[in-house]
């Protein structure tokens, strides 16, 4: 008889239980002929063999039991334990499974495997063609090693399951951050070719109309005055021209699709005249990760260096991009006034300030990737917002 500890071993084994231990343990310590172990579907519609011993080859993947249906199936479905002598099961290749000759009859015992909460999660059906019957103590004691298979299944489906629900989830991120992305790019896209091309036309047209009335301004009081409005719209057409370049700008950069995150974040650095912010990048820091990944923790970077632009009144910035171990650490640290991360996070929350979203937008950006944020401040000793990305190992 074998030592019930081997029942551990066979249910506490890294990565999947192995079931096909499961079935020698039960087959050993109930000194019988063979073991199945039926696992319930995930549609909880039927039994299927998990495993067999001795091992059933084919008819294990042949014989599936609707829940309900024959005695293996109410154990599914009811949860009480069942004995039988002189049974024979109806359906062909679990009769194979038991090793039955036509007209044979076996002893049987079968008890439900429970998981958490006793949900049933498989049968356990023990066999011996000795006529030799289980008793209920046995039954009683096969109950309690068949719940430790239950809870070890019910903990790996609840795993897969759960993966299963991070990877759509991922997944749907990963679109909903690229579509809007997209839709940046269209905008920009639209912007670009409509509105700039239409403000640039119009200044030339203006300038050529302001050089038209330059010969009667000199004579014409009333072109004179003509001369001045026209200047007034071209110097507006400019104003507008220009707006709507760092518009642009800012919805969408072509050097993060084109060269990487590094050359984008670069490029963030340079566009800013008011504040020197240094670059220390990494190149290689983004280079393995996903598109959506890059242009959130882009969006991060440019919504923290438009803040130490804004109200930071600093001298000096820093925007780092690194590898640290399996993580990619953003920066952005100033040198400015500082301020109290707390009251401007109650700010926010607060009904009346919906103004103030830069901050919350990117405590959002980080958990939609699942990074962790940073924020380090006080006031008089400048800001450092850091965001940590945790990547896959390669
Ligand atoms: N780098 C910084 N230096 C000083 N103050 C900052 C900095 N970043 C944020 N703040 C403070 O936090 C407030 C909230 O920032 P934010 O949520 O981005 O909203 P907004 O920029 O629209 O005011 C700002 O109004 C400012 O008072
Ligand atoms: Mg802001």
């Amino acid at each position: 008889m074998t030592d019930p500890s081997a029942l551990h071993d066979a249910v506490v084994t890294p990565g999947t239980v192995d079931l096909g231990g499961v079935a020698r343990v039960f087959t050993d310590v109930f000194e019988a002929d063979g073991t199945v172990v039926f696992v319930v579907d995930p549609d909880r519609r039927q039994l299927e063999v998990g495993a067999s011993q001795p091992p059933g080859g084919v008819d294990e993947r042949d014989l599936r039991i609707p829940l309900g249906y024959g005695v293996t199936g109410l154990v599914a479905m009811n949860g009480r334990p069942v004995t039988l002598v002189d049974d024979t099961p109806r359906n062909r290749a679990h009769q194979r499974l038991l090793g039955l000759v036509p007209g044979g009859t076996v002893c049987r015992l079968c008890v439900p495997a429970r998981g958490i909460g006793s949900a049933i999660v498989g049968v356990i059906a023990i066999h011996r063609h000795r006529r030799v019957a289980f008793t209920d103590a046995d039954a009683h004691r096969a109950q309690r090693f068949a719940d430790l298979v239950g809870l070890r299944l019910h903990a790996e489906s609840l795993l897969e399951a759960a993966e299963e629900h991070r990877s759509q989830r991922d997944h749907l991120i990963a679109h909903a951050t690229s579509a809007q992305e997209a839709e940046r790019r269209r905008i920009a896209g639209d912007l670009h070719d409509g509105v700039t091309q239409a403000l640039a036309s119009l200044a030339f047209h203006l300038s050529a109309a302001d050089v038209g009335l330059s010969a009667l301004a000199d004579t014409e009081p009333s072109a004179a005055e003509a001369k001045l409005q026209i200047q007034s719209a071209r110097r507006l057409a400019g104003l507008a021209y220009d707006e709507t370049r760092v518009a642009i700008s800012g919805l969408h950069s072509l050097l993060l699709d084109d060269l990487g995150l590094v050359a984008a974040l670069e490029s963030l650095t340079k566009n800013v005249p008011q504040l020197h912010i240094e670059l220390r990048g990494d190149p290689a820091a983004g280079i393995e990760l996903p598109d959506h990944c890059a242009a959130v923790l882009y969006r991060i970077a440019q919504e923290a260096i438009n803040n130490s632009v804004k109200h930071a009144e600093a001298q000096h910035a820093v925007l780092s991009i690194r590898r640290v171990g399996d993580a990619v650490v953003l920066r952005v640290s100033d040198d400015g006034i500082g301020f109290d991360v707390e009251k401007a996070r109650a700010d926010a929350r607060s009904a009346t300030s919906e103004e103030h979203y830069g901050l919350s937008s990117i405590a959002e950006r980080c958990a939609l990737i699942g990074a962790t944020l940073r924020i380090d401040s006080a006031e008089g000793r400048g800001t450092a917002v850091t965001v940590e990305l945790p990547v896959r190992p390669a």
